[in-house]
């Protein structure tokens, strides 16, 4: 008997880095740091506003809470800055996602929801990733950020 392989996630597409200010984080890698800004936006379903810089290859996301109670709120209240996720580009979320499940990994997400620039997202539990938070996104159509 002969098993589907599953199916594989694609390159890192970018690494989340939670920041308590934002200014000051595109500051550092702005102007000290010396990466291009690529984006900045609000991304409601994630209580955060998103500075994006071109990591070469990958785009380094500072995340900034815009509500206590969200997400990077309560992580950097319980953990400080730092390093939040890191994301794999894949062909279709729902599928990538099914088939970790299936594989036994536990996920923040049943289903595919919003991210930043029209991606469509999901993420792993960092229990079942060795401490990683992890998060597979699936670019629109059309292409959405450089
Ligand atoms: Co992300």
């Amino acid at each position: 008997m002969t098993h589907d392989p599953l199916p594989h996630l694609g390159p890192v597409d970018h690494i989340g880095i939670a920041v308590a200010d934002l200014e000051a984080g595109k500051r550092l890698y702005g102007e000290i740091f010396g990466l291009r800004l690529v984006f900045e936006e609000d991304v409601p379903t994630e209580r955060v506003r998103v500075a994006a810089f071109d990591g070469g290859g990958l785009r380094l996301e500072l995340l900034a809470s815009t509500d206590p109670d969200g997400p990077i709120g309560r992580f950097i209240a319980k953990r400080g800055e730092g390093i939040h996720h890191v994301c794999y580009r894949v062909d279709d979320v729902a599928t990538v996602l099914a088939a970790l499940k299936a594989a036994g990994l536990t996920t923040l997400d049943d289903a595919p929801r919003p991210g930043a620039g029209g991606c469509r997202v999901a993420f792993i539990h960092p229990k079942s990733a060795g401490g990683v938070l992890v998060e597979i996104s699936q670019p629109p159509a059309e292409g959405g950020h450089a």
